[in-house]
């Protein structure tokens, strides 16, 4: 054969045995196919450690009941029971250590965000009971008259 012809082989096996070489240094030694069935096949086994020491932002409900059983009793049995308590409280990270105290947000936003009153009958956030805020005791705290963890009007 001509020159012409094995001068560009010679440069393809130049460029994949770079690219091999690259490879050997990036890619990490514990990289490969791990025993996380298929879906999860190719990753870094290190990873999994990694992310089981990633801390977690959000406990959920069962957690505060650990210590607010009252509060996670009266609000099951209320309107209110199908919202996280962290929706309202913020995230818990590691409460009661750190932070010692979650926010008490009292702020007519927070019920707003839900009871404002909308004109949308095709969504199912039509169905939240709504009040206009321009009308309903404007300048007062939702709270002043309705308990948070259990809103039902017939205990007012
Ligand atoms: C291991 C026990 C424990 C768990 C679990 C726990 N808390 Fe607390 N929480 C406390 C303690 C102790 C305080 C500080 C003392 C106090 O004011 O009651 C506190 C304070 C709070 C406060 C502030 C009260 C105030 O008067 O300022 C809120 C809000 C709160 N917790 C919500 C939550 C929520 C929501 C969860 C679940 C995500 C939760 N807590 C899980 C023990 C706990
Ligand atoms: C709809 C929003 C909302 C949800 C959901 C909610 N809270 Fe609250 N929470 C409030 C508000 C507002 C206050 C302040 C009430 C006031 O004016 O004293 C409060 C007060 C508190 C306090 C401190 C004051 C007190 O009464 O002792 C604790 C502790 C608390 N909530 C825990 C919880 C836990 C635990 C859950 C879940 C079971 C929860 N909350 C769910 C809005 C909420
Ligand atoms: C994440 C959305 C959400 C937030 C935030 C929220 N609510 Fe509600 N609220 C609801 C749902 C859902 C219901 C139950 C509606 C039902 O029973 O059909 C409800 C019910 C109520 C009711 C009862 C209405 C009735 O006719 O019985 C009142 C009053 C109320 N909420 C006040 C508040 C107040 C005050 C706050 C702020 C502390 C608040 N809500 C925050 C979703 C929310
Ligand atoms: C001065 C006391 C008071 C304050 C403050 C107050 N409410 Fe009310 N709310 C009432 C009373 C009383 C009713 C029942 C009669 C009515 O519908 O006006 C009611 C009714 C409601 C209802 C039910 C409406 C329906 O159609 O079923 C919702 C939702 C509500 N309030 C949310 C709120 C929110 C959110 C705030 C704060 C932005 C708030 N309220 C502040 C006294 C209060």
């Amino acid at each position: 054969m001509k020159g012409h012809v094995w001068r560009p082989l010679f440069v393809v096996i130049g460029l994949v045995a770079a690219i091999l070489v690259f490879r050997m240094f990036y890619v990490p030694a514990d990289f490969g196919v791990h025993d996380q069935g298929y879906t999860f096949g190719f990753h870094r086994l290190g990873n999994e450690q990694e992310w089981k020491q990633f801390p977690e932002k959000y406990k959920g409900t069962e957690y505060c009941n650990e210590c607010h059983d009252d509060k996670v009793e009266s609000i099951s049995k209320s309107g209110h029971g199908i919202i996280p308590c962290e929706d309202c409280h913020g995230a818990a990270f590691n409460h009661p250590e750190d932070p010692e105290k979650l926010t008490v947000d009292r702020s007519r936003a927070l019920c707003l965000r839900c009871h404002s009153e909308l004109y949308m009958p095709s969504s199912q956030r039509n169905d939240l009971p709504g009040i206009n805020p321009k009308t309903h005791n404007e300048g007062m705290e939702c709270s002043e008259c309705h308990n948070p963890h259990n809103p039902s009007l017939e205990e007012m």
